[in-house]
């Protein structure tokens, strides 16, 4: 491990000195655990602060035409045996991505243990893992659950799950795995502390399922296993289908390297990001990214030709992505509230974005990627995300959409 001497000159190099402010304070089990995250630290992300602006940048911008519901309709019972047959042979895995730390919805438990009931407990995880449910009784087969959690939130989610039985899943087909962490850092590109011991931290955002499934061995597990497709999905969309067979066979069928669930826009400035070729790749451009002429195109039916929200349901095809572990991902600076400690050391806990986080996102792993099928969804039936409490995609707004779709809350 780094010596103080050591990690002393890797923070003068990157300019973040005031880290060891109370070294002298600390006590030798503290001293060694900042030295040591010292040391884990990657600094080099700061940089970007910097350069903020000359992030964005996208390439040539085309439509990609999804495959819509008339279509999948008139296909739905090929899709679906496809897609059965892939689940039956165990082909198929889910990968839940709840490393988030949900700061919108303004609650310290992972996400996941919301209880959004109002008569009875319902729990979003509980939610999410009965759709799944609904998938393996047909099938009548268990299919693995990956769930990937972070430094913040990983025990406290495993001891939820664990109190309440996983909601009736088989433990055996769950597999729980960490992702990494970036450090967090205020407007001028000085990292917070969250403690005099501790540099504030938070989860590298859901582009890193991937590589961390890797880095900590349960990509391996996935390829003994003979898993050739991951179903990665939201924490936040309790009306999701996971592991939806006919989903799971129109991107078969189409031998796409991913397929992406998407949904009609409600309006033409609608905060989704759309799916589109870039530079002749799959990509997404985001709400803000959207131009009025693009926001204005239209495709050969006269329909806008950016139509298409994805909904962070994704369908992977594992080998392809193996190529990606080579190729960095863009960074993503996302201004966010960061818990820290004050002059004082005082833990404050900002109501308003104090900073920036560093974020890879899966939407990048997608441009990476050859092909990709764009699958519509019927938006009032598979979408109800929950971000805020009140408002737009909120526990409100996803309580009615439940209703609507005859749950009992
Ligand atoms: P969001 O983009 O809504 O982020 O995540 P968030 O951090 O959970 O919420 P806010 O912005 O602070 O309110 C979309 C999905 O990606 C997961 C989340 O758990 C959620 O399922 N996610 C996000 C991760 O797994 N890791 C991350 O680092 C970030």
């Amino acid at each position: 491990m780094m010596n103080f001497e050591e990690a002393k000159s890797k923070l003068e190099k990157y300019d973040q000195l005031h880290v060891l402010k109370y070294y002298d304070e600390l006590t030798d089990g503290e001293k060694e655990g900042l030295l040591q995250q010292i040391e884990e630290t990657d600094f080099e992300v700061l940089k970007f602060c910097a350069k903020k602006d000359e992030l964005a940048g996208k390439g040539k911008i085309e439509p990609l035409a999804a495959m819509q519901l008339d279509t999948i309709e008139q296909n739905r019972e090929k899709f679906e045996k496809i897609g059965m047959e892939a689940i039956k042979a165990g082909k198929i895995g889910a990968v839940l991505l709840a490393g988030g730390m949900g700061t919108r919805l303004g609650s310290d438990d992972p996400k996941g243990m919301y209880n959004i009931g109002l008569t009875k407990d319902v729990y979003i995880f509980q939610r999410l893992i009965e759709n799944l449910m609904d998938v393996v009784k047909r099938a009548d087969a268990w299919i693995p659950l990956f769930i990937m959690t972070s430094d913040k939130n990983n025990d406290a989610t495993i001891s939820f799950l664990n109190e309440h039985e996983f909601f009736g899943y088989n433990a055996d087909y769950v597999t729980f795995f960490k992702q990494e962490m970036a450090p967090a850092a205020d407007y001028n590109g000085k990292v917070y502390m969250e403690a005099k011991n501790k540099i504030s931290t938070s989860p590298n955002g859901n582009g890193g399922w991937f590589s961390s499934m890797n880095n900590c061995g349960v990509l391996k597990q996935v390829r003994e296993s003979g898993i050739e497709w991951l179903n990665v999905f939201s924490v936040d969309n309790v009306l999701q289908r996971i592991a939806d067979p006919c989903f799971i066979g129109a991107t078969i069928d189409a031998d796409c390297a991913v397929s992406s669930k998407v949904v009609r826009k409600n309006a033409p400035d609608e905060k989704v990001g759309v799916m589109c070729l870039e530079d002749g790749k799959p990509s997404i451009v985001e709400y803000y990214e959207l131009t009025e002429e693009l926001m204005n195109a239209k495709d050969e039916k006269g329909e806008p030709a950016y139509n298409y929200g994805v909904i962070l349901n994704y369908l992977f095809r594992e080998k392809d992505l193996e190529e990606l572990l080579a190729k960095e991902l863009p960074l993503h600076i996302v201004e966010k509230k960061i818990a820290y400690i004050d002059e004082n050391a005082n833990l404050i806990k900002p109501e308003e974005p104090n900073g920036y986080k560093f974020e890879n996102l899966v939407l990048d792993m997608i441009h990476k990627l050859d092909s990709c099928l764009p699958f519509e969804v019927v938006r009032n039936k598979e979408f109800a995300p929950i971000k805020n409490k009140t408002g737009v995609d909120s526990v409100e707004s996803a309580r009615e959409l439940l209703k609507e779709n005859g749950f009992t809350l």
